[in-house]
């Protein structure tokens, strides 16, 4: 399973890429914000990062826009920026006609806040290269979220769909291995929630424990 990282803070996508290997990034309005820079500045910057190197970074257009025509020539300027940029396109009927259009013309599209199997499907159907499921978001308002990512990793493989599946909005290292379990093929979460994951409490006990031992015993050659 690929990991990207949910960020539009620069310094730490470098870092993940430099000392995790991460495989992509995914960006949205709320990121962007957060990272304090104009939004042209932050793509502009991701843009030169990564040139000349295959390494996708989702990036959303303006969420303002509800008529297909208008996301279409949206997606078109930003895609146009960089090779690496895929399209975050919200999954609306609106944003469906747009995704398929933007299939057709060769500009790569990440279908996004997907929260049921059948946008997924029609997501896939279309020829969009990435979907987005929110686990996050659902698990929070008490919903069961890893059983749709299965129904949708399910119907992907029995109709050969290339899609592939982001699990997204990703809170816990837990909720990171139930993605790969559930057949997720990349996984998007925040800074911290990696630096988490990588971590637990009986490793830093066992180092303790196997520290105490060493200082106990007789090392000197
Ligand atoms: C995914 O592509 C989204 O950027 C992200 O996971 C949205 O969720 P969050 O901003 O609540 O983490």
């Amino acid at each position: 399973m690929k990991y990207f990282l949910d960020s539009a803070i620069l310094d730490e996508i470098v870092y993940a890429d430099k000392h995790w290997g991460i495989d992509g990034v995914t960006t949205n309005p709320r990121h962007i914000k957060n990272s304090g820079k104009p939004f042209m500045e932050v793509i502009g910057q991701l843009a030169k990062q990564f040139a000349g190197r295959k390494f996708p970074i989702s990036v959303e257009i303006n969420p303002h826009l509800e008529v297909a025509e208008e996301m279409v020539a949206e997606a078109k300027r930003i895609a146009a920026l960089s090779s690496n940029f895929v399209i975050k396109i919200p999954c609306t009927e609106q944003g469906l006609v747009a995704a398929r259009e933007l299939a057709i013309q060769g500009v790569p599209v990440n279908v996004t806040l997907i929260f049921s199997p059948s946008q997924a499907i029609q997501a896939a159907r279309i020829g969009a290269c990435y979907v987005s499921p929110f686990v996050g978001w659902k698990e929070s308002a008490g919903e069961a979220a890893m059983d749709y990512v299965e129904d949708i990793a399910e119907i992907f493989s029995i109709h050969a769909y290339k899609t592939e599946i982001i699990v997204a909005a990703v809170r816990t290292g837990h909720q990171i291995a139930r993605a790969a379990s559930a057949g997720a093929d990349i996984v998007t979460a925040g800074f911290a929630v990696y630096k988490d994951s990588f971590t637990h409490p009986f490793t830093a006990h066992g180092l303790d424990l196997f520290r105490r031992a060493w200082d106990e015993t007789e090392t000197e050659e």
